[in-house]
């Protein structure tokens, strides 16, 4: 019969135990930045992953490519149309407005899988996942230090080498629209000699032209009107602020060209980008969005937030053996022995810091020791028929060569295993 296999672009996440894989460095990413969240006195929330359609094409914005041609939507039983999360950012907000919290501020994280239908190539996946901090209802200012700070704690923590944070100020909504204006009166001229997507971009989304990858659209946005030219004096003092304060934490880079592919944004902007990556560089990206409270129905609530591409994160971080300890257990007795699991059962409940992994195939002692070897296992417990009979238990070091195999009584057994 065919095999059903999984959808293009959606991974199976399988931790086998070898902590090159993927799977072994998400995990372990997803703990850690867990912990970071919780040091920051952030609450969590967990969204649902289906939400209403118009929540996306209101917040992300219906020209963004991300409603337009990567949404996974379909219409219920009753006609209604859902769509698969995009991003947390819209979710959060509804929620909020929701609750009726809308009048009071947030610190708030959130970690989970979203849907993009994406082409997948390396770092990009129809199904991924991120880890979010939305701070909401505190104006520009400390927040925007807090952000970045988090961003810095995360990086630092996983000691990340050639990465970079790039920042950049939107202005408010109205210095983004006469920016918007002049750089579309800029490329008109150029329309010709722009490729089929930027030429899409420039009637639907013209700041998304600056993100192009094409190099002869580059070379024509060299002589385009910067977003410097337009916003406040303020805002540039913010971004400097920003860069001197972390500097010598993380490398902060401003970058007048930066702009994010969510309609939400305005104000402080930026994302984190490593060289490591290949074509999708950005790990992280976030900024201000302080009207998409009001666009959903909810008060004014000026907000800032960001999430992380846990995926991609994954690809930058290398996972050291763990300091603790992994006893295998063996029972090579001829028959199942309930006695034999009672003393793994017990060892257990001696030292909670070992990790006993009792092995629950049958098989030969030798293909048993090669699995404990294998499963990086410190000593191997072996209890075979003779054991079982005299109430002993043997112990092999299968680390430390010097150290002889013992025979000894279930007693001695307790106490070793309670003093590794
Ligand atoms: P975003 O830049 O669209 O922002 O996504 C954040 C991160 O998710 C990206 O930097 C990237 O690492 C990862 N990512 C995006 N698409 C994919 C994909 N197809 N496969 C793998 N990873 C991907 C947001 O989603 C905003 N909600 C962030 C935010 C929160 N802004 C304010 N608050």
């Amino acid at each position: 019969m065919d095999k059903i296999k999984s959808l293009t672009g959606m991974l199976d996440l399988y931790d086998d135990g070898d902590k090159t894989n993927l799977p072994a460095k998400l995990f372990y990413l997803e703990k850690k930045i867990r912990d970071i969240f919780k040091g920051y006195k952030l609450n969590e929330i967990r969204t649902p992953i289906l939400e209403d359609t118009n929540l996306f094409i209101r917040s992300v914005g219906g020209a963004s490519d991300i409603v337009n041609k990567e949404i996974y939507s379909f219409n219920d039983r009753n006609d209604k149309g859902i769509a698969l999360r995009p991003e947390g950012t819209a979710s959060v907000v509804r929620a909020i407005i929701e609750k009726k919290l809308d009048q009071s501020n947030h610190k708030l994280w959130y970690m989970g899988p979203m849907w993009r239908y994406e082409r997948p190539q390396k770092g990009r996946y129809r199904q991924f996942n991120q880890a979010g901090v939305e701070i909401l209802g505190i104006p520009e200012g400390m927040p925007e230090f807090e952000m970045i700070s988090i961003v810095c704690s995360i990086i630092s923590e996983f000691k990340l080498q050639n990465c970079t944070i790039k920042i950049n100020h939107l202005g408010a909504q109205k210095n983004k629209e006469l920016f918007c204006n002049a750089l579309v009166k800029y490329l008109e001229p150029f329309k010709e000699s722009l490729d089929e997507k930027d030429r899409q971009r420039l009637e639907k989304n013209p700041l998304r032209v600056l993100d192009s990858k094409n190099n002869e659209t580059q070379d024509i946005l060299r002589d385009a009107p910067s977003i410097k030219e337009f916003i406040d004096s303020s805002s540039i003092d913010l971004l400097k602020s920003i860069q001197n304060n972390f500097s010598d934490i993380c490398n902060i880079e401003i970058d007048y060209s930066l702009v994010r592919g969510l309609d939400y944004y305005s104000g402080f902007v930026f994302e984190a980008v490593s060289s490591e990556l290949g074509a999708q560089d950005s790990f992280l990206g976030g900024g201000r969005y302080d009207q998409l409270c009001a666009k959903l129905g909810g008060k004014d609530l000026p907000s800032i937030g960001m999430a992380i591409g846990l995926e991609r994160f994954a690809e930058l971080i290398e996972l050291k053996d763990s300091l603790v300890k992994v006893v295998s257990f063996l029972n090579v007795t001829g028959n199942l022995e309930p006695k034999a699991y009672k003393i793994a059962h017990q060892l257990r409940s001696l030292n909670k810091n070992i990790i006993l992994d009792v092995h629950l195939s049958e098989g030969s002692l030798k293909a048993k020791l090669r699995k404990a070897n294998k499963n990086n296992s410190d000593y191997a417990i072996i209890i075979g028929d003779d054991e079982l009979k005299n109430n002993t238990a043997v112990i092999k070091p299968l680390k430390n060569e010097l150290e002889e195999q013992i025979t000894v009584s279930l007693g001695d057994l307790y106490s070793f295993f309670k003093s590794i």
